[in-house]
């Protein structure tokens, strides 16, 4: 398996037959080393609806027939808009034939702004544990610090976690830390930071602070080295 991160929330899971997308945000993003043209993936994973994670959804999924699985509330908004989709929702797991998913919670916000200025709710915000080959990611999408971080990690023994860490919006380098702490993966990637002014963070300062996890600072187009 090869997992790379590309920006921002953006990670690409590549198993031996799927490629997988997770928070496909690419036009607006000035973190992301890719090209909306450029990407085939054959499934798009949503932890929720803020359109700095939707990001490209709809034209991704539309040009490659890929599958969207995201929370059913913001599931039934891209079905409208014409996209295959799965509803899932916190809680719950389902085995796909590209791999497992289970929605793990997340405390923020979930709506989609429109071009028209509409905001659309798109129900409860979530993360995401994926597994596919014994192998079991954690994209905690965008969240602030809760204790039950460490019930995740105790049910679902952790290889690699995408943890926020540019604060404002999400935990912040601290705050990430710690959930590090409670979650116990071994290979742990900062993400969400320097893509807007509020959350410009060095990621060093979190690699500081995190004690018994494998710390890697991944540059856009990086992959995880396990
Ligand atoms: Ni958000
Ligand atoms: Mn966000």
């Amino acid at each position: 398996m090869r997992i790379s991160f590309h920006g921002h929330s953006v990670v690409k899971i590549q198993t031996n037959k799927h490629t997988i997308l997770i928070d496909p945000f690419i036009n607006g993003n000035g973190q992301t080393d890719l090209q909306v043209e450029q990407e085939n993936p054959d499934v798009i994973l949503l932890t929720h609806g803020h359109n700095d994670h939707v990001g490209d959804t709809v034209e991704l999924a539309k040009k490659n027939d890929a599958l969207v699985v995201a929370p059913n509330e913001l599931a039934n908004y891209l079905g409208w808009q014409g996209c295959r989709v799965h509803n899932m929702h916190i809680g719950g797991a389902y085995n796909f034939d590209f791999g497992k998913v289970k929605y793990t919670q997340a405390f923020h916000g979930s709506s989609y702004v429109t071009d028209k200025n509409e905001i659309i709710y798109t129900g409860m915000p979530g993360g995401i544990l994926f597994t596919a080959e014994d192998v079991t990611i954690y994209h905690a999408g965008d969240t602030a610090l809760f204790g039950d971080m460490e019930l995740i990690g105790k049910r679902h023994p952790i290889d690699v976690a995408f943890l926020p860490i540019g604060d404002n919006f999400t935990m912040g380098p601290e705050d990430a830390a710690y959930a590090v702490s409670l979650l116990k993966p071994k290979i742990v990637v900062p993400i969400h930071y320097n893509t807007f002014p509020p959350i410009v963070q060095d990621p060093n300062d979190f690699a500081n602070l995190v004690e018994g996890a494998d710390v890697q600072i991944l540059k856009p187009g990086e992959e995880v080295n396990f």
